[in-house]
């Protein structure tokens, strides 16, 4: 894994952003070492990088930019009812973040604030990564608008201004879309879906993550998710997403 550190950049905050955007376009996915457990750095952190995401405050949280991710006695359920994986101690299969949402974040930081004693290693996987496990019929098949999303039938993978690749795939999702939604995937795209989870997941690299690390991510360009670990462990990590701003 790629890795910086903060207190290399401490006197000049700009030059860290601006590495930070080259990181993420030229490698996707790289940790940034020694970043202060200060909820303060990562809003301005998230707001140099562009438009942070915001959410309504949980109880005891101090930012509408920074959300504790951290094991709850009773999970959170989302909009379905069903429970969201990143506020259990379960395995968190690979996925894009904001799956559902029309448009998705650019970037997501996950700043590890308390580690796991034990398993809760975060896996990952990049999309040039995939692109070299899949043959091209695979790599066809995805680029069809036939996965249930909340917008009916989307493509797994889509071409950006560059004409490069980018991921939009979160398996749970994509199955409580085809549950609850109208539009209807057949079985041999269910199965083609299978067969996508069973390779990222026999790809995917996984890291450790150490106390003050901020592992940062782009979300149409790699895959992330994590390890189970053992309940009770009080693992928080800090996510921010964001937006990039387009001139
Ligand atoms: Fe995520």
């Amino acid at each position: 894994m790629y890795s910086i550190d903060f207190n290399s950049y401490y006197a000049s905050r700009a030059s860290l952003y601006s590495v930070s955007e080259r990181l993420l376009e030229e490698k996707n996915v790289f940790i940034i070492k020694n970043f202060p457990p200060d909820v303060r750095l990562m809003e301005e952190y998230a707001c140099a990088l562009g438009t942070p995401s915001r959410v309504e405050r949980s109880e005891g949280e101090a930012s509408s930019i920074v959300q504790d991710v951290t094991e709850y006695q009773t999970a959170k359920k989302d909009a379905y009812g069903y429970e969201i994986f990143s506020t259990t101690n379960k395995f968190f299969p690979l996925h894009t973040d904001q799956y559902c949402n029309k448009e998705c974040c650019d970037y997501v930081g996950l700043h590890c604030s308390t580690a796991s004693q034990e398993g809760g290693e975060s896996i990952f996987i990049t999309v040039d990564g995939i692109l070299s496990s899949l043959n091209a019929e695979a790599i066809a098949s995805l680029q069809n608008p036939a996965f249930a999303s909340p917008f009916g039938g989307r493509p797994i993978l889509s071409k950006d201004e560059q004409g490069r690749f980018n991921i939009k795939y979160n398996m749970k999702d994509i199955l409580h879309c085809q549950e609850t939604g109208s539009y209807r995937m057949g079985k041999n795209i269910v199965s083609l879906l299978e067969d996508f989870e069973a390779i990222v997941h026999g790809q995917a690299q996984q890291v450790k993550l150490e106390e003050n690390d901020l592992l940062m991510m782009h979300n149409k360009k790699c895959l992330h998710g994590r390890q189970p670990f053992p309940s009770g462990q009080k693992r928080l990590l800090r996510r921010f997403r964001v937006f990039k701003n387009t001139l």
